[in-house]
């Protein structure tokens, strides 16, 4: 995965181009590059590492002109260098390419274009692109362009400058995401909203087949076939502060404080007025359909899982229908039981992951209903599912995905409430009572974020191990599985997370004095049982730090130290158990120094398989 931009207009494009790259390094970071037409040649400057390194290696030597494109790269074909990195050309030069995806049959092309003499300087699948690009030249670009893409299989979104055609942009996608932002006497073509915002709220989304001939004063979409597509105008409803840090340290410690708004933000519109029924008037689907299938699927990938197997557990529990959560890059290996009385709801934060799209795409191929919750408006899951639920979070920048998660969590709770009362498995009084909990959610959860020493303290003490372990039972052991991935991405501290009963079954040989355990206790019915599994590992000298709720006073005597949020119905606990979970992630990183908001090896959307 990686984020393209281009600019055409009358400014110095090189100043876009890096500020927007700027934006879209969450996608990918270990090569950057741009290039830029200055009236007579292409200008390629490109280097390996940051987009720092990038700007170290020009300078005050600024590329000159108006019209340019711009990549930052997260490697999947050739390992990140220099000549690896975007912007690729052909053999003469005359045409620049930056691409996001993968380009299934470059060998082949490859070996053909060789054969035709054509010379290969790196070892991506993309600058086959520009070599094919060359050799179908026919004097018209768009045509030649609608040749290339004849050829090409995989996933993409590519845009293409030519010297030979200085007033024009085009660009194209296939899975892959691509806007463009419209201005006055300029335009913008980027990955994503972020590296445009600053220009312009005007955009056009583009769909997958569609092409777009961008002039400085002009923006001419057409489909596959080459006929005119009249598009709406997308309308960015967030201002550029939203994507910028406000303030913080890094994007992930702003993310996690912005939590307490977006979950407001994200519930709000879905309680009736008289707070006793949730609404969700953006489903289209009839009350006759909710009651009729008789299997969801959950599907996704990364921390949207996590927030998945949450959601079984709330959809079992109070819409009584049988759920089963699958990573997405897993589910359609496997040739899934899904027919027309399957219901596949798909989370995605980005909408754009490659294997969640995947699996939507198949079980609508095999007769699913679909259903989306995603945060990115007029992403490509948004756009491919039956029905979406958008997560009110605001853009989410930093990798770690945090505020994201717990909006999910909220769009689950709210959907099993709603599933509830259509089904008529619970009682209105019983709606109504999680319902006022829940409206309670934002200030607890700014509740918890205001008592953040300990956990700095912890992340100090701790921060150097090696081995941290997360256990739990039932909804516990779920956010225990969020804990530790964020952990082990920010901070790259082995972190495994476990059902603690599972323990003895085998882990519990890896506990040994001083490994720090991190357990949480705030689900009822298996408190007791919780206990045990603490007792077993402090039995093995671990170091435990409980996670409870306010008011237990059982745990402080059996752990090492006690982190407490405050109570709630032990549904919603999730959400306010896994903020300090984050925060000890965070602040451990900090501790190690480590890159918070670009861990390596990571990138936030993975459009790749
Ligand atoms: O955009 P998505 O929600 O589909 O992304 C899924 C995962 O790639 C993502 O959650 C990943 O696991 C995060 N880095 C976790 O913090």
């Amino acid at each position: 995965m990686c984020g393209i931009v281009g600019y055409i207009g009358d400014k110095q494009a090189a100043e876009f181009l890096l500020d927007g790259l700027s934006k879209l390094e969450y996608r990918g970071y270990d090569s950057a590059g741009i290039a830029v037409y200055d009236g007579a040649k292409i200008r390629v400057e490109k280097s390996v590492g940051r987009l720092a390194a990038l700007r170290d290696k020009i300078g005050s030597n600024m590329p000159k002109g108006t019209l340019g494109i711009g990549h930052t790269r997260w490697a999947t074909h050739g390992r990140p260098s220099d000549r690896n990195a975007h912007p690729h050309t052909d053999c003469s030069g005359d045409f620049v390419i930056v691409h996001n995806g993968i380009i299934e049959n470059y060998l082949a092309l490859k070996e053909d274009l060789i054969e035709k003499g054509h010379d290969f300087k790196s070892e991506t699948d993309t600058e086959v692109v520009a070599h094919l690009l060359e050799e179908v030249y026919n004097g018209d670009f768009v045509s030649s362009i609608r040749e290339v893409l004849r050829r090409i299989e995989g996933s993409y979104s590519l845009v293409f400058m030519s010297r030979k055609h200085p007033d024009m942009l085009v660009c194209t996608k296939q899975d892959n995401p691509l806007v463009i932002g419209i201005g006055e006497g300029e335009n913008f073509i980027a990955s994503d909203i972020p590296a445009i915002i600053s220009r312009t709220r005007r955009t056009y989304i583009l769909n997958d087949g569609e092409l777009a001939v961008v002039k400085k004063d002009s923006i001419q979409i057409t489909n596959r076939e080459g006929e005119a597509v009249t598009k709406k105008v997308f309308e960015v409803n967030w201002n550029a502060e939203a994507a910028e840090k406000g303030g913080y340290e890094h994007f992930m410690l702003k993310e996690i404080h912005e939590q307490p708004k977006a979950v407001r933000d994200t519930m709000s519109q879905r309680i009736a007025k008289d707070g006793k029924r949730i609404v969700m008037d953006e489903l289209k689907w009839d009350a006759d359909y909710l009651n009729s299938f008789n299997k969801i699927y959950i599907v996704a990938c990364g921390t949207a899982y996590h927030a998945g197997l949450v959601g079984k557990f709330y959809i079992e529990k109070m819409a009584r229908v049988l759920v089963e959560v699958d990573v997405a890059s897993e589910f359609r290996y496997r040739n899934p039981i899904v027919d027309e009385n399957t219901l596949l709801i798909v989370v995605s934060q980005s909408g754009e992951t490659s294997d969640t799209l995947a699996a939507l795409k198949e079980s609508k191929r095999l007769g699913a209903k679909t259903l989306a919750i995603t945060n990115v408006v007029g992403s490509s899951i948004a756009r491919e599912a039956d029905q979406v639920l958008y997560t009110w979070a605001g853009p989410e920048i930093a990798v770690a995905s945090t505020k994201a998660y717990t909006t999910q969590l909220i769009l689950f709770f709210m959907l099993s409430l709603y599933m509830a009362q259509i089904r008529g498995t619970q009682s209105p009084e019983r709606v109504e009572a999680l319902i006022s909990r829940l409206k309670e959610i934002p200030a607890q959860v700014s509740e918890t974020l205001s008592d953040v020493e300990p956990i700095k303290t912890f992340a100090k003490q701790y921060g150097f191990n090696e081995d941290v372990f997360y256990i739990g039972r039932a909804l516990d052991y779920e956010v225990a599985l969020e804990g530790a991935l964020k952990l082990k991405e920010v901070s790259y501290i082995h972190a495994e997370a476990y059902a603690a009963g599972e323990l003895k079954h085998g882990t519990l040989a890896l506990i040994i004095e001083g490994v720090p355990v991190i357990a949480l206790a705030t689900q009822k019915s298996v408190y007791e049982k919780t206990l045990s599994n603490i007792k077993e590992v402090k039995a093995r000298d671990a170091v435990v730090i409980g996670l409870a709720a306010a008011g237990d006073t059982e745990l402080s005597k059996y752990v090492d130290h006690v982190i407490t949020v405050p109570q709630t119905d032990e549904l919603l606990i999730p959400l306010l158990t896994v903020v300090p979970l984050q925060l000890l992630a965070y602040y451990a990183a900090i501790t190690r120094g480590c890159d918070v908001d670009k861990p390596r090896n990571l990138a936030k959307s993975v459009t790749v398989e």
